[in-house]
C-alpha cells in the first residue's frame, strides 16, 4: 500500500467504492442516517416547494469529500419526484456544453453540477443568468455586429456540490436560495450507517464489532462503508462470515487501520515531525520532503483529520504535534508489543 489512492481510509472515492455504493446509497431522507438539521431543513423546504407547485430553490451542499453530497442531491430530487442530470464542473469545457445541457432541461428538473467549484470563469457567467431569470444569453456574431440572443429556459433546479465553498466566487455563491454544510458525522450515526449497511448486504455483524468499525471511519460515510466491506472480505476467508469483534480486530491489524482510523500515513507524518523536528514547529515544505508526500495532499487530506482529532497544530510558525498525539502513538506502540 504505497499509493495514496490505495489508502483505505482515503475519504475520496475509489474505483472500488462504486458497485458497492450503488447499492448502499439512501434514496430517501428518512433512510439518509445523521445531519439532522440539514435533514429537517430540507424536508421543510421541499415539502413547500411541492405544497406551491414551485421549483425548488438553487442549492449549494458543501461538505468534505465522503460524506454524502452526491446522495442528499439523489435525495432531493427522489422526494421531489424530479428528473435529476449529473454534471461535474470539470467535465463543462465549453459554453457550449453548458447551454447544450441547459437547453435539454424540462421544468422543475435538477442539474447536479458536482465539483462546482472547478467551473471556468465564463462557464460560471453563463450561470449566472440561468439561474437567475432563467435564460440563457446567447452572443450571434463578432466585434460591432455582435448581439446578443436571450433564450428562455424552464424552470428547473440546480444542486451544487463542493468540498471546498470558500473557493467558490461570490456571484456564484450568491445565487444559491439554499446553502448547507456537511458535517462529519455523530460515531453514533456512524455506527448506524455501518449496521444499515450490513443488512443491505446481508452481512452478521455484532454490536461491538460495528462499534469498532465506526471507531475507524473518521467519521465519514464513505470510510465506513468500504472499511465493511475490507473486514467482510477478511471474516469470509478466515472465519465463517459473519463479523465478530475479534475478526474485526484481527482485519484491522492486517490493513494497518489503528483504533483512530489512522493508518501507517498519519502515523508517518506523526512520527517524523516528532522525530526529526522535536515535535514542531515545522513547515509544510520541509515536511513533505521529510516524508515524501506532496505538501497538497498533507494539507488536504492527512492533517484536516489529525487537525479534528487534536493530533495537530497548525500555527503560523508551522506544524505541531500536540501531546494527545504523542500519548495516542505511545499507547499504540504498547498495544503492539503485548499483542506481540
Ligand atoms: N447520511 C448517509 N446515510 C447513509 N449512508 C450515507 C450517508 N451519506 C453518505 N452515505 C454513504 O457514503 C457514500 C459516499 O457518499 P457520497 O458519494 O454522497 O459522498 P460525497 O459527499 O458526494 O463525496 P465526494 O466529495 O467525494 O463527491 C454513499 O455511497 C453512501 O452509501
Ligand atoms: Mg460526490
Amino acid at each position: 500500500m504505497d499509493n495514496i489512492s490505495d489508502r483505505l481510509i482515503s475519504p475520496s472515492e475509489k474505483k472500488e467504492d462504486a458497485s458497492f455504493d450503488f447499492s448502499l446509497r439512501p434514496k430517501t431522507l428518512s433512510d439518509y442516517v445523521g445531519q439532522e438539521k440539514v435533514k429537517q431543513n430540507l424536508h421543510i423546504t421541499i415539502s413547500a416547494a411541492k405544497k406551491r407547485g414551485e421549483t425548488l430553490e438553487h442549492v449549494l451542499l458543501y461538505g468534505a469529500p465522503g460524506l454524502g453530497k452526491t446522495t442528499l442531491a439523489h435525495v432531493i430530487a427522489n422526494e421531489l419526484g424530479a428528473n435529476i442530470r449529473v454534471t461535474s464542473g470539470p467535465a463543462i469545457e465549453k459554453a457550449g456544453d453548458l447551454a447544450a445541457i441547459l437547453t435539454n432541461l424540462s421544468e422543475n428538473d435538477i442539474l447536479f453540477i458536482d465539483e462546482i467549484h472547478r467551473l471556468n470563469k465564463t462557464i460560471e457567467e453563463i450561470l449566472y443568468p440561468a439561474m437567475e431569470d432563467y435564460a440563457l444569453d446567447i452572443i450571434m456574431g463578432k466585434g460591432p455586429s455582435a448581439r446578443t440572443l436571450r433564450l428562455d429556459l424552464p424552470k428547473f433546479t440546480i444542486i451544487g456540490a463542493t468540498t471546498q465553498a470558500s473557493t467558490l466566487s461570490a456571484p456564484l455563491r450568491d445565487r444559491f436560495g439554499i446553502t448547507h454544510h456537511l458535517n462529519f458525522y455523530e460515531p453514533e450515526d456512524i455506527e448506524k450507517i455501518v449496521r444499515r449497511s450490513a443488512g443491505l448486504l446481508g452481512i452478521n455483524i455484532d454490536s461491538p464489532a460495528s462499534q469498532a468499525i465506526a471507531q475507524r471511519s473518521r467519521r465519514t460515510p464513505r470510510i465506513a462503508n468500504r472499511l465493511l466491506k475490507r473486514v467482510r472480505d477478511y471474516c469470509e476467508v478466515k472465519s465463517n462470515g459473519s463479523i465478530d469483534e475479534i475478526t474485526c480486530f484481527d482485519s484491522f491489524r492486517l490493513l494497518e487501520v489503528d483504533e483512530l482510523g489512522l493508518d501507517w500515513v498519519d502515523r508517518k507524518i506523526l512520527e517524523t515531525i516528532i522525530s526529526k523536528f522535536k515535535g514542531g514547529p515545522v513547515g509544510l515544505n520541509t515536511l513533505a520532503a521529510a516524508t515524501g508526500e506532496e505538501m497538497d495532499t498533507i494539507e488536504n487530506m492527512y492533517e484536516p483529520y489529525l487537525m479534528q482529532l487534536g493530533f495537530l497544530d497548525r500555527t503560523s510558525r508551522g506544524r505541531v504535534v500536540t501531546d494527545l498525539a504523542r500519548r495516542h502513538l505511545s499507547d499504540e506502540a504498547g498495544g503492539q508489543e503485548k499483542l506481540i
